[in-house]
């Protein structure tokens, strides 16, 4: 994509994902054809959405110099874990301040997962008590490793800085391709709403080029749809300015909704459970339980309703996740 060319990248292997079609689930709905782009196939760090956003705030980070790369999540992160590959892959250091964004502290949650996979990459983890902010506290260990001659580059939240969100402006363009040798368009394109960078990029990059915004729909797993939406817009706006092209989005521009989001984030909804097992029964394909599986129910529920009908087709972003079953193992298997 030419407007990309300008911005540096380090290689992750992450683009270029198959899009393929979940036949025999769709036969099983008996609605809409289903397709799933798979951003959790790569070939670094367990895989995932996260590596896309990566490839371009790491390339930031060795453009300016940077020897350490912090970044904040929950303890259960895979963008921690993935940015702890990135690094790895990179030659830098990496620290992640890992807060309790979820009320658990069982051997599971705290020892298992992606924070098992964060050691093996060899990050230094912060592991944070309740309570404390983990901006806060990743400013002071930036500014205490600065003054100790390091230089720090610093993600934010799930990567989504308009700077990673390139990268999902750049997967719009992958799709855009891929429909293109399909020679059919998605009628929705639907995935997991987090720290929203993958959404904005995506929205970006429907900006860019053909502006159908309203088939681009996410599901909110970390906070109500108002500030879903707000956070989102925010994004999309901020990597439009950096893309230099026009950032005036109307609030209908995101479309977000938070039927899936259920008690909370890192808390699987029995709808979520549910849709793990019949896609892992029907396809051989595995969702998580934080993000993907609550954004695979949400399309469930859209063909039993009818709201996705027959024969249309959709397409779902399989953004990764499974590194953290384990972390779940009780949940998910009674
Ligand atoms: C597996 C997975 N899917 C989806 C998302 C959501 O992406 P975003 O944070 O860009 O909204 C995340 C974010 O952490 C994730 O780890």
């Amino acid at each position: 994509m030419p407007q990309l060319a300008g911005f540096p990248r380090f290689s992750l292997d992450a683009t270029s994902t198959p899009i393929q079609p979940l036949e025999k689930l769709s036969r099983y709905l008996g609605g809409a054809n289903i397709f799933v782009k798979r951003d959790d196939v790569h070939w670094i760090g367990g895989g995932g959405n996260k590596l896309r956003k990566l490839e371009f705030l790491i390339g930031q980070a060795c453009k300016e110099r940077a020897d350490v790369v912090i970044t904040v999540g929950g303890k259960q992160s895979n963008h921690a874990r993935l940015t702890a590959a990135a690094a790895a892959r990179a030659g830098l250091k990496c620290e992640l301040v890992l807060s309790r964004m979820v009320d658990r502290d069982d051997e599971d949650y705290t020892r298992n997962g992606n924070v098992l996979i964060d050691r093996l990459f060899g990050a230094t983890i912060h592991d944070l008590a309740e309570g404390v902010d983990p901006v806060a506290f990743a400013q002071d260990r930036i500014n205490e490793l600065e003054t100790n001659g390091s230089r720090v580059f610093f993600c934010p939240l799930g990567g989504s800085s308009p700077i990673g969100c390139l990268g999902y402006v750049n997967g719009y363009y992958e799709i855009a391709q891929q429909e293109k040798e399909a020679g059919f368009r998605f009628k929705q394109i639907l995935m997991a709403n987090g720290s929203g960078g993958m959404q904005a990029g995506l929205l970006a990059g429907a900006a860019i080029s053909d502006g159908d915004f309203t088939r681009i729909r996410g599901f909110t797993v970390l906070s109500d749809e108002s500030e879903a939406r707000a956070n989102t817009l925010a994004k999309l706006r901020e990597t439009a300015l950096l893309l230099a092209a026009d950032s005036d989005f109307p609030e209908s521009a995101v479309q977000i909704r938070a039927d899936q989001l259920g008690s909370g984030y890192g808390l699987p909804t029995e709808q979520a459970i549910e849709a793990i097992a019949l896609v892992a029964s029907k396809e051989a394909i595995l969702l998580d339980p934080v993000y993907s599986g609550k954004a695979f129910a949400g399309l469930i529920e859209d063909i039993r309703t009818g709201e996705l009908a027959r024969g249309s087709n959709v397409l779902f972003i399989l953004s990764g996740g499974v590194t953290s079953l384990s972390a779940y193992r009780r949940q998910l298997v009674r």
